[in-house]
């Protein structure tokens, strides 16, 4: 599959399609968002922010970027592109196939599986991506992977892109808002969700915490009310063994535990030279209720 340039973005402002031109994006009433130095572009206006920075800081997408560049989540974007891949084969092949990662952080698994879907032998259809994150910071680190994938800073409360435009969207252990993520589904679009399963990290929270809970993985009850429904859930579990305290260090840091942990647990996961640790992350596939299915 070839990786073809987006052309579903919408004027955070008015709404109306956004054209490319070489520095900028413009609609048809001249609004204008400049292309940034590294390639991304920036659909967050101010009225739809509510901190003068959203989203992950500079420090939780460094750490996030030093951890996932390890490989000690890859079994999560090779199952994620397995599960894509099923879909992008069936699809009919009128217009590219088009993915969007909605709060893609530093871009790790829409770049995994961009570069896996441009691989495929189906010269007959195209690819285009779009990663979307409130965090400019999130979003400048993931622009260095490449300007075939269009990174925007913008949020998924108001998604910057066409309804109805979007086959694949997928949010890794995000903040869904399933509104407006039904809205831009296609008619055979579908929704891959990773959230973390009641072990995910337990060791981990073990150690920084006094009581742990083990939660399932979050509830789909407004995805339902939205008309979504679930087609196929799986459990993805594997120990990655002997972490370094370095990269335990990163992976704190990159999740809100190091917020959430007392002074004495992020202590004691200080002292820890090694641990072991589990991954137990859930995959939910949702799509559209068929028409006849509405009440
Ligand atoms: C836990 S991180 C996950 C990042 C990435 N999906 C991954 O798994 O590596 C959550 C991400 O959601 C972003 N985020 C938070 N609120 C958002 C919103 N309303 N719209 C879009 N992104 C948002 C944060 O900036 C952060 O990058
Ligand atoms: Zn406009």
């Amino acid at each position: 599959m070839q990786v073809v340039p987006t052309t579903t973005l919408l004027c955070p402002l008015c709404s109306a399609p956004l054209q490319r031109a070489q520095r900028q994006w413009q609609c048809s009433s001249n609004h204008c968002f400049d292309i940034a130095r590294q390639g991304y572009v920036n659909l967050l206006p101010v009225q739809h922010k509510k901190s003068r920075e959203p989203g992950d800081s500079k420090a939780m997408v460094l750490a996030r970027r030093n951890f996932l560049e390890q490989g000690f989540y890859r079994p999560i974007a090779e199952k994620l592109t397995a599960l894509a891949v099923e879909k992008a084969s069936v699809e009919p092949a009128a217009s590219p196939f088009a993915v969007l990662d909605a709060g893609c952080g530093e871009g790790y698994y829409l770049e995994y599986l961009i570069r896996a879907l441009g691989t495929l032998p189906q010269a007959d259809r195209a690819v285009s991506a779009v990663g979307l994150d409130i965090s400019k910071d999130a979003i400048a680190a993931a622009a260095r992977r490449g300007r075939d994938i269009q990174w925007v800073v913008g949020t998924n409360v108001h998604p910057p892109l066409a309804p109805g435009s979007v086959d694949l969207l997928l949010c890794l252990f995000g903040f869904p808002s399933f509104r407006h993520f039904r809205s831009l589904l296609s008619e055979y679009g579908r929704c891959i969700l990773v959230d973390p399963g009641p072990d995910h990290l337990i060791e981990l929270r073990e150690t920084i915490y006094p009581e742990v809970r083990r939660s399932p993985a979050p509830s789909l009850a407004e995805a339902e009310e939205q008309g979504l429904q679930l087609q196929h859930a799986e459990t993805l579990r594997y120990t990655i063994g002997d972490m370094e305290q370095a990269q335990i260090h990163n992976l704190l840091s990159m999740t809100p535990h190091l917020y959430k942990a007392s002074t004495e647990g992020k202590q004691s996961a200080a002292n820890l030279a090694r641990m072991d640790l589990t991954v137990d992350v859930v995959f939910r596939i949702v799509g559209a209720k068929p028409a006849n299915e509405h009440q």
